[in-house]
């Protein structure tokens, strides 16, 4: 695996490699580093489909609100690489915050139709336009043909379709399944935050969109979303922060079960941590 760190270059080894390699598609898995098996998972998504894969290590300031979160976000990058290195990923890029962002950079306001502005953006005001910023920056230079996301963050998987879109980009956006733990809490950064105990009690957040697909055809949206509740409220210390069923393309509230295309998102504060999940509903 070659590593850089700056953009001039990384794009130079890129266009050699475009004029070497035939027409080989390029793939990019962006990401804050402390690995885990989602994001290896997004690694081998692009290895099958592209010939070429670079993966990015870059704690974006832009998208932390509170900066004691930015300061204690992990940074194990020795053990990134080495699971990097393991999973066979072609390219890394781990540039400084002067790099992304010079002194001359303009911080962009994107067009994101108000999709960035609920459900999460509610309680992190900023935090998908920091994460469009990012991602623009990465897009528009390095020019990946794919570039790979874990629907765990649904509604950023949104965000970042609208602004390809807004923004013009020709990248195409690859959004790859959940990867679970054993007893079916979603894969996330945030889970070595939980207790040995709350982690594995955390199963009750699928088990809560279970409930709600299980049963939201025939008794209703609404009273589906009640049972959820109650279920969430039986586990000591579980705090529903939301629980939405929307149009999965965009992410408006639906409370009419005959609609198609739905997608549930469901937040839940437990043991002080943040935890999301989603199912994308069949009929
Ligand atoms: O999902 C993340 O880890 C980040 O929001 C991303 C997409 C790498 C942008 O900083």
């Amino acid at each position: 695996m070659v590593i850089f760190r700056q953009f001039e270059t990384l794009l130079k080894h890129l266009y050699f490699l475009k004029k070497t390699t035939n027409g080989l598609g390029f793939g990019f898995v962006p990401t804050m580093g402390a690995l885990h098996e989602g994001h290896l998972s997004l690694i081998r998504a692009s290895r099958r489909e592209c010939g070429v894969t670079i993966c990015s290590i870059f704690v974006n300031p832009a998208q932390f609100g509170d900066s004691n979160d930015l300061e204690e976000y992990p940074k194990p990058i020795e053990q990134d690489i080495e699971l990097l290195v393991k999973n066979a990923c072609d390219i890394l890029f781990l540039p400084s915050v002067e790099e992304v962002y010079p002194v001359d950079y303009v911080n962009q306001c994107y067009d994101l139709n108000g999709l960035d502005l609920r459900f999460e953006g509610k309680s992190r005001p900023g935090h998908f336009q920091g994460v469009c910023n990012v991602i623009y920056r990465f897009l528009s230079l390095i020019k990946p043909d794919f570039a790979y996301f874990g629907q765990k963050d649904y509604q950023q998987t949104v965000v970042i379709k609208r602004l390809t879109e807004v923004a013009q980009l020709n990248t195409i956006i690859r959004v790859v399944p959940i990867v679970r733990e054993s007893n079916g809490l979603a894969m996330s950064s945030r889970n070595i935050r939980l207790s040995a105990s709350g982690r594995n009690k955390a199963s009750f957040i699928l088990e809560g969109l279970e409930i709600l697909q299980k049963n939201f055809r025939v008794q209703g949206i609404s009273k589906a979303i009640d049972l959820v509740s109650w279920h969430i409220a039986s586990f000591e210390g579980a705090e529903l922060d939301y629980l939405i069923v929307a149009d999965s393309t965009s992410l408006k509230e639906v409370k009419d079960e005959e609609h198609t295309d739905l997608v549930a998102l469901i937040a839940v504060n437990y043991e002080g941590v943040h935890l999301l999940d989603n199912m994308i509903l069949s009929q």
